[in-house]
């Protein structure tokens, strides 16, 4: 290399380093925040989606730092907020022209297994934040009962579609939603074992 004799070898290093990598940048941000963001990786591949949860879960590493209790309340705000908006269009699909009967009953029922499972949401947040009474062990499986309870109404709301005549586009589409919605649930459920498991 010609420029050699006009650097130090630590200045080459960094040159090539710099001209290798495109993404120098990001590799260097996701570097200052080390131990927080293997905390969620860490946390993350003993879910069933870790891909998912990283990427729902990362941009929160600075307020989660290592704290399992935080990162499960956190999981549980995630689960609620997926829950109501998945909610909204389950009820924005309702009123399309042209469904169904049999499509509307069962887009009405996921409606109403959708709001039990914001309150078991809600419940369980609460609960979380709560310091008297129970015991922590059962107050851990009481929040597990109700995060499962949530996992259970996700299903049925599924099932209310599993007939061959409801295969279409609503069907298509109600799959979705409920999918990402009890994708998170399963991680909210992991991490709210993972701190149960903490003590
Ligand atoms: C959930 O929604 C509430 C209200 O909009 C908001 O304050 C909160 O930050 C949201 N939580 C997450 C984890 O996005």
């Amino acid at each position: 290399m010609v420029i050699s004799s006009h650097f130090s070898p630590a200045a080459i290093l960094i040159l090539i380093l710099f001209t290798t990598h495109p993404n120098c940048l990001s590799a260097r941000k996701i570097l200052s925040s080390d131990t927080d963001t293997e905390f969620i990786k860490t946390s993350c591949d003993a879910t069933t989606y870790p891909d998912l949860c990283f990427a729902t879960f990362s941009s929160y590493a600075t307020q989660i730092q290592a704290n399992p209790k935080i990162l499960a309340a956190k999981s549980l705000s995630v689960a609620l907020n997926t829950t109501l908006s998945a909610s909204q269009s389950l009820t924005d699909l309702c009123k399309t022209q042209g469904l169904k009967p049999k499509e509307e009953a069962a887009l009405h029922d996921c409606v109403e297994e959708m709001s039990d499972s914001v309150d078991e949401f809600r419940r369980s947040i609460s609960e979380m934040e709560e310091s008297e009474g129970k015991s922590f062990a059962i107050r851990m499986s009481d929040v597990e009962t109700w995060v499962s309870a949530a996992l259970t109404d996700e299903d049925t709301c599924m099932d209310g579609f599993s007939e061959n005549e409801m295969d279409g586009d609503v069907k298509a589409t109600v799959k979705t939603t409920i999918e990402k919605v009890t994708q998170l649930t399963s991680v909210s459920l992991a991490f709210v074992n993972q701190y149960a498991g903490s003590k």
